[in-house]
């Protein structure tokens, strides 16, 4: 399958100071959140809105000097690479980022099928992760 971009916001409404939180899409899913964030060079980058941690939206959070601050358990993140600056932990989800025409698109990962109950039961009963939602 090839990879799709996906138009997050226009460059103009990106904030150096805090992240730009939007819903791209309607799978209901993780996937949807997407943040973008602007390193201390003024390059944009998406991510997934939701902390490692905890579902807390890092759009909420604050930015400062290419470290974005989750507002939930404040765990610190590098803008550029989503890697946590405080501890070696989960890092947040960087998406490949770009600028066309004005606009941030991203790669984001496509909406997973939706799967039932009964597959869900059987995937739980083998002990597999629970599916994102
Ligand atoms: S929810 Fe982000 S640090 Fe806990």
């Amino acid at each position: 399958m090839s990879e799709t971009w996906v138009r997050i916001c226009r460059i103009d409404e990106v904030d150096a100071e805090r992240p730009i939180g939007r819903i791209v899409g309607d799978s209901g899913q993780d996937r949807d959140r997407v943040c973008v964030v602007l390193t201390p060079q003024g390059v944009p980058v998406a991510m997934l809105d939701r902390c490692p941690h905890r579902d807390i939206a890092l759009s909420g959070g604050l930015i400062k000097d290419g470290t974005l601050v989750c507002p939930g358990h404040f765990w610190c993140f590098d803008v550029s690479t989503g890697a946590r600056t405080d501890l070696p932990e989960r890092g947040a989800t960087v998406y490949p980022t770009r600028v066309v025409d004005g606009w941030v698109e991203a790669v984001l990962p496509p909406p997973k099928e939706p799967q039932s109950m009964r597959e869900w039961l059987l995937a739980q009963a083998r002990g597999e992760p629970r599916g994102e939602q």
